[in-house]
């Protein structure tokens, strides 16, 4: 068996759908405190609707290229976390990437609409689209968004105060804001900062237009040259990113990773996102979210985990990432083994286990057939708030005859930083995920992602 590990191209990708909208009026402040509802469809990127859907593709490529991307997520923020301690300016994010990303939006910009195949992605904080003139720009499923042909674009200036916000920002000749956005891997997106009108299609086929959105105007973003993706919305939290202009708070629900026809994942920005559930506190550092893992049980044991090897210290690098951009989850190795073992008490005498490398837990056998009842699994977060994982989220089909845990351990990862932890899509499968920002308080609530249609 050949020890890759396989993977996710489990894209999923968005079309927009407002429930309620009010209009927000044209600055940036009053826009953020504005009770703007988006409730955006997320449509799973190997969804006959997506412009990647391959007919040849099935559910073992699928994995496989999940299993894959999240090797490469993890890897890229284990080193985003060890470089942005020694260089605090070094502004490096994560790149999202055709196989490594999982959300798309299929948002319009301008007035004539532009339509743009986007990123949604967590792990990185700027929303940036590639413009004309392009000097190295990447294939595109449409047209490239023209700025001079759009009534309602301006450039910032200056002497905007969201100019300094911009990744190695500098002011050019011509008074328009430069910015630089470096990745950890990968060439930059350079561009412009310029203030554009985004227009969301709404369920009832209507649209919605939101009024002066900053965005980076990308003139080079070169690592996309081989790959179809016309922009990035970035969602980790920094002052630039979609999540901050739109309220700070926001939502998503994914019901199924794997299956590219569930219809009802969405994102929902701005202040109707809904928070409710079980909540914990949340730690924004360098744009991503932490939260803080106590314990894990298996059923109702309680496993022997010393609590401190998943705490946030910053000199060590380490704390627990919640992440979009991973399906798997990735535990520091003491807390992978304790699960790991309980699992193995379990599951050993009953089923044989199937080699996919060195460090996966899988089994010959089906999930749906050979893991019933088998207990759930909790990952307990501070301030009493569980996150229950079901046999469908913690195990993954990989072959149509095998099966592995999909809670991986951190050294097995692409970097040195063993003292990172990450929760991944599969463990968030079936739960609204709601962030607040300001409040410092991340919600999640065990919901059919269909319920919150209305
Ligand atoms: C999926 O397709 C691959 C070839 O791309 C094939 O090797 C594999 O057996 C297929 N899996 C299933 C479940 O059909
Ligand atoms: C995105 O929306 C535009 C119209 O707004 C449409 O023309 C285009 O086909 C859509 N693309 C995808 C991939 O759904
Ligand atoms: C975010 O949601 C919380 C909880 O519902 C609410 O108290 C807060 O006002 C919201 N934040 C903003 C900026 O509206
Ligand atoms: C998704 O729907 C298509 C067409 O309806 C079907 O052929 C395909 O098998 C379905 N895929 C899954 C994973 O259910
Ligand atoms: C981790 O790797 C980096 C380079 O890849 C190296 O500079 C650093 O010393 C390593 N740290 C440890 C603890 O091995």
């Amino acid at each position: 068996m050949e020890p890759t590990l396989a993977s996710a191209q489990y894209f999923l990708f968005l079309t927009f759908t407002i429930l309620s909208l009010t209009r927000p009026s044209p600055t940036f402040q009053a826009m953020a405190l504005t009770s703007t509802r988006l409730v955006i469809k997320v449509v799973h990127r190997d969804s006959i609707h997506s412009p990647y859907y391959n007919k040849n593709d099935n559910v073992t490529n699928r994995v496989e290229r999940a299993m894959k991307s999240s090797i490469l997520r993890f890897t890229y923020l284990q080193r985003k976390v060890r470089r942005s301690l020694p260089d605090p300016d070094f502004q490096a994010d994560i790149l999202p990437s055709v196989d490594g990303s999982m959300f798309f939006m299929n948002i319009s910009i301008g007035q004539p609409p532009v339509p743009q195949f986007t990123v949604m992605d967590t792990g990185s904080s700027l929303l940036w689209i590639p413009c004309l003139p392009c000097k190295r720009c990447s294939k595109q499923f449409g047209p490239i968004f023209d700025p001079e042909k759009s009534s309602t674009y301006a450039y910032l200036p200056c002497n905007s105060q969201f100019c300094h916000y911009a990744p190695r920002g500098r002011c050019n000749l011509l008074n328009q804001c430069e910015y630089n956005q470096i990745y950890i891997h990968g060439d930059p997106s350079v561009g412009i900062l310029a203030r554009e009108q985004l227009i969301f299609k709404t369920s009832d086929e209507g649209s919605a237009a939101i009024p002066d959105v900053i965005f980076g105007c990308s003139q080079e973003n070169g690592n996309f040259k081989d790959h179809q993706i016309s922009g990035v919305i970035g969602l980790g939290f920094k002052k630039l990113s979609l999540a901050a202009q739109l309220g700070s708070n926001f939502s998503y629900c994914i019901g199924s990773v794997f299956d590219p026809n569930y219809s009802h994942n969405k994102l929902i920005l701005g202040n109707g996102a809904v928070l409710q559930g079980d909540s914990t506190p949340l730690e924004v550092i360098d744009g991503q979210y932490y939260v803080t893992l106590e314990g894990i049980s298996v059923g109702e044991k309680r496993l022997i985990i010393d609590s401190s090897i998943f705490k946030r210290k910053t000199w060590k690098k380490s704390g627990v990432i919640i992440d979009s951009g991973s399906a798997t989850t990735w535990l520091v190795q003491q807390g992978f083994e304790a699960l790991r073992n309980e699992v193995q008490i379990l599951l050993d005498m009953w089923l044989t286990r199937f080699w996919y490398n060195a460090w996966a837990l899988c089994y010959m056998g089906t999930i749906k057939q050979d893991l019933v009842g088998f207990p759930a699994v909790t990952f307990h977060l501070a301030r009493g708030a569980d996150l229950v994982l079901d046999t469908e989220s913690l195990f993954v089909q990989i072959q149509p005859y095998a099966f592995c845990m999909a809670v991986l351990p951190s050294y097995a990862a692409g970097d040195n930083i063993t003292t990172l932890s990450l929760i991944g899509m599969l463990a968030q499968q079936n739960y609204n995920i709601a962030y607040d920002i300001y409040g410092k308080t991340l919600s999640f609530q065990r919901i059919d992602c269909e319920l919150l249609d209305d």
